[in-house]
């Protein structure tokens, strides 16, 4: 194709924009709290090229790396495209060269063999190094200056697994990076590599384990004495990929299962707890040990929430009818034959923030993205196909909830959370937010929008932004979905 299709993984916030950009002090209306200071990353999928397949899916797109640097109030913005090999190889090309998404056999013959991650899920920071981030991979690390690619991070060539999460855990207190990588031993597979990276870097621990089925694992989580990986039913299959077909399909009627074993243990110590059939998550909250208790906080849904993932399983169900809520999962670890207990604990949503010093210990506070039925139509666009409209922050104490709406027919994207060093202060939190041009929904044309960077006061995230930063651009919808 030479021109980009016109289907929903192509307009709206998902519509291509290309732009590397540098801008200098962007304007910045109201007062950025003096102790924000240093670079918001985020991750975006942007086609470089028309696809090859008319029905090609956002998350398919190449990935850039997009940074708010803030010090002293001021704001510089830059993006730029991650530099990876099929990027290279397709702009050398001037079109694209691979296919379907995480679908090698629908590549032009000339890629063959080509590493084809596009690194476009979420960047990660540890131990000094930036590693643009997608599961179907390893990460690409980038240098958080010049945003330039310097290349594909293996641990100094220690790692075995070909993949590398999107998602890791990192422990606030001892510095380690915890993390793992599914299809780890190649395509299909259902090696599942679970490692360790001490607090400088060095991989110190990769062991590999069989899931029960070939299921994306896109989060996992640990506790301060258990990794607990939770596997849902959307599964891969090498005749179906073979066949030209979708890389996942939801399997309704098959169980979920946890695989829980010591963070610090073997493999071989791993517990299997059956969970639910047909639900589905692909992000976990947070996780923590209560004496022999696990308790796992998932934004849990009845099925698949993707609908090119339901639908390749044959399940026909609305976006609009998807069930679904912040569950609890308590798992009692001194029981013979460990079961789930469920209970629900917040509205359904997606797209978890916590405090990072509240990784894998009880703790208080969350912030997700939802749907508010009375705020007005969603933005088209994102990896479903519509926009999250409101932020909701849940004291898990008391199950209070505040909610942050957007204006009809605007979007809001996952936040991050930043430490404030005012005791009893719950932080800041740094989410773009995409305005229509036109307030009016019913003369809203998608794409024709504009981003801004909101500031907000953690602990009250009802009021609104205390800083708004103006792109002046339209931004393209983070991943920060399953890669
Ligand atoms: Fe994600």
């Amino acid at each position: 194709m030479r021109a980009f299709p016109q289907t929903i993984h192509f307009i709206g916030s998902n519509m291509p924009r290309r732009m590397e950009v540098a801008i200098r002090d962007l304007d910045v209306e109201g007062q950025i709290p003096a102790e924000i200071d240093g670079a918001f990353f985020r991750a975006v999928p942007d086609n470089a090229h028309p696809p090859i397949y008319e029905d090609d899916i956002a998350l398919n797109a190449d990935g850039m790396i997009s940074r708010f640097a803030i010090s002293n109030g001021a704001v510089d913005f830059d993006i730029r495209y991650v530099e990876t090999d099929r990027y290279k190889a397709e702009r050398v090309a001037r079109r694209a060269l691979f296919g379907r998404y995480r679908n090698p056999f629908t590549d032009d013959p000339e890629v063959a063999g080509m590493d084809r991650t596009v690194a476009n899920t979420t960047p990660v920071w540890h131990a000094g190094r930036l590693l643009m981030t997608k599961e179907d991979g390893l990460g690409y690390e980038i240098d958080p200056g010049t945003l330039d690619t310097i290349g594909k991070w293996s641990f100094g060539g220690k790692l075995r697994s070909e993949t590398f999460t999107a998602h890791p855990r990192i422990d606030d207190e001892t510095g380690e990076l915890f993390f793992f990588g599914y299809e780890a031993g190649g395509l299909c597979t259902r090696d599942v590599a679970y490692c360790i990276a001490d607090k400088d870097g060095a991989l110190i621990s990769e062991q590999w384990f069989d899931q029960p089925y070939a299921a994306t694992i896109h989060d996992f989580v640990i506790t301060g004495k258990y990794a607990v990986f939770p596997i849902f039913p959307t599964t891969t299959d090498m005749d179906r990929l073979k066949a030209g077909g979708a890389h996942w399909a939801h399997q309704q009627d098959l169980e979920s299962w946890i695989g829980i074993m010591p963070r610090y243990g073997k493999v071989t110590e791993m517990k299997w707890i059956k969970g639910p059939v047909g639900v589905s998550a692909f992000h976990e909250v947070n996780a923590y040990d209560e004496g022999d208790l696990v308790h796992l906080d998932i934004c849990l849904t009845a099925s698949n929430a993707f609908p090119f993932m339901r639908e390749a399983g044959g399940i026909h169900i609305r976006q609009q009818e998807l069930q679904g809520a912040l569950t609890r999962w308590t798992i009692d670890m001194s029981a013979a034959q460990p079961q789930i207990v469920e209970s629900p604990i917040g509205p359904p949503g997606d797209l978890p923030r916590i405090a990072d010093a509240d990784q894998g210990r009880p703790y208080r506070k969350a912030w997700y993205l939802s749907m508010n039925p009375q705020g007005g139509p969603p933005m088209p666009g994102g990896p479903v196909g519509a926009n999250f409209n409101c932020l909701l922050s849940i004291d898990l104490g008391n199950g209070r909830i505040e909610l942050l709406g957007v204006p009809p027919g605007a979007a809001i994207s996952e936040p991050a959370h930043i430490p404030s060093a005012e005791t009893g202060h719950d932080g800041w939190l740094l989410t773009v937010v995409d305005l229509p041009n036109n307030p009016d929904p019913s003369q809203q044309i998608p794409g024709d929008y504009l981003s801004e960077l909101w500031v907000l006061d953690a602990g009250n995230v009802a009021a609104g932004p205390v800083a708004k930063v103006k792109t002046g651009l339209p931004l393209r919808s983070q991943v920060t979905a399953p890669g």
